[in-house]
Formats: structure tokens, C-alpha cells, sequence
């Protein structure tokens, strides 16, 4: 097998774990979803799903890829042959995911610049779709390629390749060093400058009021779940990825904790930062928060453009940091996603780093484009919907299932524990065996239910179901067919060892 990498030290392992997780999600996503599943009592489920499901998953991938040191459908296909499909599963899922968010990473490269001229003018929505992405009339007319996001997604491609190209230590490794620090400078400047305006009071009023009777609401629990999976990367094959370049000595309790938390003390403080700021357009425009308050991209590219202008003074310099915050999670974040597709495509055919991300690059470039078209954004949103709400749910439960049910839990909690300074007990079993598997199960049907019953944004059932749909489909086959090839010798070698853990 070609010589694995390996982080530099502790705190690089954590940088990066921390990079992955914090992206996107938490700054246009995690505010929304919170202010409008009951503000502050949102809090409660959200910390319930973060130590029941988020930080016993992170420390049940940190162990596997700890012990196994090998990519995610390695990690799999070791326990049995079989489940490397579910490891190519989690693989596809991420390029899934990486051929939309460098899209998003362009866009903010563009609102970074026009932040300082407020180019988006006044009518902030006519300009993102009309002027700016250009959109056709739905997502089954493409229109052609529109010239300036494509510039700035070939920017965020060069990126990431660059970065990946160095490898662990000298590329990822180092690139969180530089990107994690300059983002928590660019979250808190926002944040503070937010907090003084005036206004800011109701916003944050409007974040974290809670709402407690939405406690008895089934939708508010499923929501918290989606949250924590997402924002924590679990399931869809990064952090095993990352934990296969931990050293020997290493914690994985610990570790796993300090990431979980991490991310959420990040979330909170985006919450913070988003909802002070549209406290503030909105006691500016005399209309109540509700009115403004969105979330997605939507908050990111119309409704912050709005509240930039709306601003007393160094709007094009505070709109610039805003646009920096979104630009360096995002790309920390994909440089994790995309490293699990050239780790696992790497290891399984015992290929050079190099040519796998190059050709990985090029493919995914070139399916990204799609995203540059006048259907770009429509796709983008059924994607996204789709990945979320089934795939990583799916991959979630037969992870758990597999890892819990046939393969050596208790094994595993050892494991963790003989390399941690604090250790977990069998509570840790227990919640990913029968708990967090019911509530997948329940997130799955219940929101299948709502899409079949409400549908999902507005978008015609054929859309949903060849866009969306269509994308679980190939999502699948994809992995069924990549893990039925044999790979290399010494990867069969490898995967006919099995796991002594
Ligand atoms: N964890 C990443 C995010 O929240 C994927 O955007």
C-alpha cells in the first residue's frame, strides 16, 4: 500500500476535525433551523442529539479509523466484504455533496468582492437571481453558462487542489492552521459589530426566546438530529477518514468532545452574529424579526446583502469579513469532503495521491458545472435536500446497524478508552445501539412523509423525483458497482485481514 500521511501533531488532528465540521451548515443554516424550532429551547434537543448521536458517533469513527488506518470503504470491507458498499456509499455521497459546495464557495468569492461596492443595489433578490446566477425558468431548462460564477468555481476547485495536493500535514493540516484562526477573527468581528448595533436586542430576543412548548413537537427533534449530522460531518466517511491519519498515541474521547462542542460553541456564536444583524435591518425597515429572519442561501446572498447596506457605516468592509466567514468554512469543510474520495479511490487501487485528486478533480469539476447553469441553483436545492434528508440518514442507520449490531461495540468502547484520558461507559452502547437508530429511522419516514404529502419548496414531483431522487439512485450505484471491483492486491490483502478489535 502507498505510505499513509499523518497529521503533525494533536492539535492539527483537531484543527482539521473541527475545519470539517464547521462549515456552511452553521452559519446560513444552524440559526434558522434554531429560531424557528423554538428559539432557545431548540438549545435542549440540540445538546441532547449532540451527546446521544454526535459525539458517540465521532468517537465510534474516531476508534475505526484509528484502529483500521485505512479509508472509509476499507474500514467496511474489512468487517465484511459486503459493507465496503456502504463505505463507497458514504465516499459517493461526499462527492455528492463537494461538486455543489464548491458552487457555494464561488458565489461567496463573488459577493466577497462585491461587498465592497454593494453591487447587489437595493433589490438584493432580483440581483442574486436575475443578474447574478441568471436562473432560467426551472430546473429542467439549463440556459447556458454563466461566465462569472464559473470563474470563481474553477478558483475554488484550484483551491482545494492545491491544498489536497500538499497531502495531509503539508496541505490540510496546514491549510486549517491558517483557515480555522482567520475564521473565528472574521465570526467575531461580525459577531461583536453585530451585537453593538442597535436593534440587535430583538434579534437575539427572536434567536434564543425559547419556545418550550415546541419540545413536545416531533419535527423539532428531527430537525436537531439533521442538524448534528450534517454540521458534524458523521456518516458520510470523513472522520473516519481523518482518524486513519491520527498517530499511535493519540485521545479519542477527548478529542471527540473538543470537536463536538467545538462545532456547536461556533453555531451558537453564528446565531448570534446572523440574528443581532437582522435584529438591526429590521428595526431599521419598523417590521418584526420574523419577517426578515431566513435561512440558507437566501440569508446568505439576499437577505445579509440587504442588511449590509442597511448598515451606519463600513458596510463594504463588514459585508467583505461576512462573505471571508462563509468563504474559509466552506473551504475547510470541502477540502475534507473531497479528501475522502481520493483517500478511498487512492488505498483501493493502491494509485498515487496525486492522480486520483487530479482525475477526481477533473470529473467533479466538470459535473459542477451544472451548477453554473441558469438551473444551477434549483438543482443545488434538490440536491442538497435530497443528500440530507435520505442519503446521509440512510448511511447513518446501516453505519450503526453494521457497526453496533454486527460488529463489536463493546470492543470498540475499549478500544476508546484504553486511548483516552476520560472514557465513556456502556451508556455509549446503549444510545448507539437502539436510540439514535430509531431516531434515523423516525427522520427518514417522517420526512419522506412531508416531502410526499408537501412536497418541497414548490418544485414539480417530476423535478424532485429525477433530480432529487435520480441523485440517491446514481449516489448508490455508483457505490455498488465501485466497491464490486476487486481493487489492488495489496488492498484485497488487506480487506481479507478483517478487524481484531
Ligand atoms: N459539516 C459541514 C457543514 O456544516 C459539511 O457545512
Amino acid at each position: 500500500m502507498s505510505k499513509r500521511g499523518q497529521w503533525g501533531s494533536r492539535m492539527g488532528f483537531i484543527l482539521a476535525a473541527i475545519g470539517s465540521a464547521i462549515g456552511l451548515g452553521n452559519i446560513w443554516r444552524f440559526p434558522y433551523v434554531a429560531a424557528s424550532n423554538g428559539g432557545g429551547a431548540f438549545l435542549i434537543p440540540y445538546l441532547f442529539a449532540l451527546l446521544t448521536a454526535g459525539i458517540p458517533i465521532l468517537i465510534l469513527e474516531f476508534s475505526l479509523g484509528h484502529k483500521v488506518r485505512t479509508s472509509t470503504p476499507g474500514i467496511f470491507g474489512k468487517i465484511k466484504r459486503p459493507f465496503e458498499a456502504l463505505g463507497w456509499f458514504q465516499t459517493m455521497i461526499s462527492f455528492g455533496i463537494m461538486v455543489y459546495y464548491v458552487a457555494i464557495i464561488g458565489w461567496s468569492m463573488n459577493y466577497f468582492v462585491y461587498a465592497f461596492t454593494s453591487k447587489w443595489g437595493i433589490e438584493t433578490k432580483d440581483f442574486f437571481f436575475n443578474k447574478f446566477l441568471q436562473v432560467s425558468e426551472g430546473p429542467f431548462t439549463l440556459g447556458g453558462l454563466n461566465k462569472v460564477t464559473l470563474i470563481t468555481l474553477v478558483l475554488a476547485w484550484l483551491i482545494n487542489y492545491i491544498i489536497l495536493r500538499g497531502g495531509v500535514k503539508a496541505g490540510i493540516e496546514k491549510a486549517n492552521k491558517i483557515f480555522m484562526p482567520l475564521l473565528i477573527i472574521c465570526l467575531i468581528t461580525v459577531m461583536v459589530r453585530g451585537v453593538t448595533l442597535e436593534g440587535a436586542a430583538q434579534g437575539l430576543d427572536y434567536f434564543f426566546k425559547p419556545d418550550f412548548s415546541k419540545l413536545l413537537d416531533l419535527k423539532v427533534w428531527i430537525a436537531a438530529y439533521g442538524q448534528i449530522f450534517y454540521s458534524l460531518s458523521i456518516c458520510f466517511g470523513i472522520m473516519m477518514t481523518y482518524s486513519s491519519y491520527l498517530p499511535d498515541d493519540t485521545d479519542i474521547v477527548n478529542n471527540a468532545f473538543i470537536t463536538g462542542l467545538g462545532n456547536c460553541s461556533f453555531s451558537i456564536m453564528s446565531g448570534i452574529a446572523v440574528f443581532s444583524v437582522l435584529g438591526y435591518m429590521a428595526a431599521q425597515q419598523g417590521v418584526s424579526v420574523s419577517e426578515v429572519a431566513t435561512g440558507g442561501i437566501g440569508l446568505a446572498f439576499i437577505v445579509f446583502p440587504k442588511a449590509i447596506n442597511a448598515l451606519p457605516g463600513f458596510n463594504g468592509i463588514f459585508g467583505a469579513i461576512f462573505f471571508l466567514c462563509l468563504i474559509f468554512a466552506g473551504l475547510s469543510s470541502s477540502m475534507s469532503i473531497m479528501e475522502v474520495v481520493v483517500s478511498g479511490t487512492a488505498d483501493k487501487f493502491n494509485a498515487s495521491r496525486t492522480k486520483v485528486l487530479t482525475i477526481a478533480t477533473v470529473i467533479g469539476f466538470v459535473i459542477s458545472l451544472i451548477f453554473v447553469s441558469g438551473a444551477g441553483i434549483y438543482i443545488l436545492d434538490i440536491v442538497d435536500h435530497f443528500i440530507n434528508t435520505y442519503c446521509i440518514a440512510i448511511s447513518g442507520l446501516i453505519e450503526l446497524l453494521v457497526l453496533t449490531w454486527y460488529f463489536n461495540i463493546e470492543g470498540t468502547r475499549k478500544y476508546a478508552n484504553k486511548l483516552s484520558d476520560f472514557t465513556v461507559g456502556t451508556w455509549w452502547n446503549k444510545t448507539l445501539i437502539y436510540m439514535t437508530p430509531i431516531l434515523l429511522s423516525m427522520m427518514f419516514l417522517f420526512n419522506t412523509y412531508i416531502d410526499f404529502t408537501k412536497g418541497y419548496e414548490g418544485y414539480p414531483i417530476k423535478a424532485l423525483l429525477v433530480i432529487g431522487g435520480g441523485t440517491v439512485v446514481i449516489i448508490s450505484i455508483a457505490a455498488l458497482i465501485i466497491a464490486n471491483i476487486n481493487g489492488s492486491k495489496e488492498y484485497q490483502r488487506m480487506i481479507s485481514e478483517g478487524v481484531d478489535i
